[in-house]
C-alpha cells in the first residue's frame, strides 16, 4: 500500500551545518534544495499529497538572525518555485498562523494559493508558523465566531474548521534526523498516521530514504482500533 498523503518533519538542518563547520542558515539553505528532490521522488513513487513542516510556532524562540534567514528563504523559494509548481499542476497551500509573518511573505502565500487553487495533479502543503495546538484553538475560535453550537460540536465539524479542511489525513509521518517526537505537527490529523523516523539529516534525505520510508509503511498493518485482519 502507498500512503496517499505524507507529512514530513524536516529536521536536522542545524546538525548538518555543524558537521561541516557551516552556519545553521547554510543548513536551511541546503534543506530547501532537498524539498524539490523529495517532491519529485514522491511524485515518481505515486504520492501526490505532501505536507512539509517548515517552521513551528515554537521556532520563534530561535535567535532572531536564524528566524529572519528562514523567513527570507521562504520568500525567496516561494517566489522562485511558484511558476514551475503551477505548470506541473501542483496546488500550493500554506497552513499556520499568518499574522506574525512579514507582509511580503503573506502576499506571496496569498498569490501562490490563489494562482494554484484549481490545480489537481498534486498538493504541496507547507506548514509555516504552524502548531497543532494553535490550530485546534483557532478552529474552536472560528466555530464560535461563526455561531456554532459548541456544546454539540463533533469531530467532523472541528476537522472542517482546521487549517487542513478538505485535505486527506496523513497516512504516514516521516521525521528525519532521528528524533522520535511530533513537535506539535498535525497532532489532530495524525491520530492514526504511521510514523517513520529516518536517521538521515534533512539536507541528505533523498529518493533512497523516501523509498525506505515507503517500504516501512507498506509493511505496517493498520488497524484503526480494530482487530488484526
Ligand atoms: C529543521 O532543522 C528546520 C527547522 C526547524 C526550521 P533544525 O534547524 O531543527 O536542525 P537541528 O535539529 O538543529 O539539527
Ligand atoms: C520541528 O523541528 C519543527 C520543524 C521541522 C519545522 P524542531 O527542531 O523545531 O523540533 P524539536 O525542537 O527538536 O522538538
Ligand atoms: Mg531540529
Amino acid at each position: 500500500m502507498l500512503p496517499r498523503h505524507i507529512g514530513i518533519i524536516m529536521d536536522g538542518n542545524g546538525r548538518w551545518a555543524r558537521q561541516r563547520g557551516l552556519q545553521r542558515t547554510d543548513g536551511h539553505r541546503a534543506g530547501i534544495q532537498t524539498i524539490r528532490k523529495v517532491m519529485q521522488a514522491a511524485d515518481r513513487a505515486g504520492v501526490h499529497h505532501l505536507t512539509l513542516y517548515a517552521f513551528s510556532t515554537e521556532n520563534w524562540s530561535r535567535p532572531a538572525e536564524e528566524v529572519g534567514a528562514l523567513m527570507g528563504l521562504f520568500e525567496e523559494t516561494l517566489a522562485k518555485e511558484v511558476d514551475e509548481l503551477d505548470a506541473s499542476g501542483v496546488q500550493i497551500r500554506v497552513i499556520g498562523r499568518r499574522g506574525p509573518l512579514t507582509t511580503g511573505l503573506r502576499r506571496l502565500i496569498d498569490a501562490a494559493e490563489a494562482r494554484t487553487r484549481g490545480n489537481r495533479t498534486g498538493m504541496l502543503c507547507v506548514a509555516i508558523n504552524y502548531g497543532g495546538r494553535a490550530e485546534i484553538v483557532d478552529a474552536v475560535r472560528s466555530l464560535a465566531q461563526g455561531g456554532a453550537d459548541l456544546a454539540r460540536v463533533d469531530e467532523a465539524e472541528l476537522a472542517g474548521a482546521l487549517y487542513t479542511a478538505g485535505l486527506p489525513d496523513p497516512d504516514l509521518i516521516i521525521r528525519t534526523a532521528g528524533e522520535h517526537r511530533m513537535s506539535n505537527f498535525l497532532i489532530w490529523q495524525a491520530a492514526y498516521a504511521e510514523l517513520h523516523v529516518s536517521p538521515t539529516l534533512w539536507p541528505d534525505f533523498g529518493e533512497r530514504e523516501l523509498e525506505l520510508a515507503l517500504q516501512d509503511f507498506a509493511a505496517r498493518q493498520r488497524r484503526f482500533g480494530g482487530v488484526a485482519g
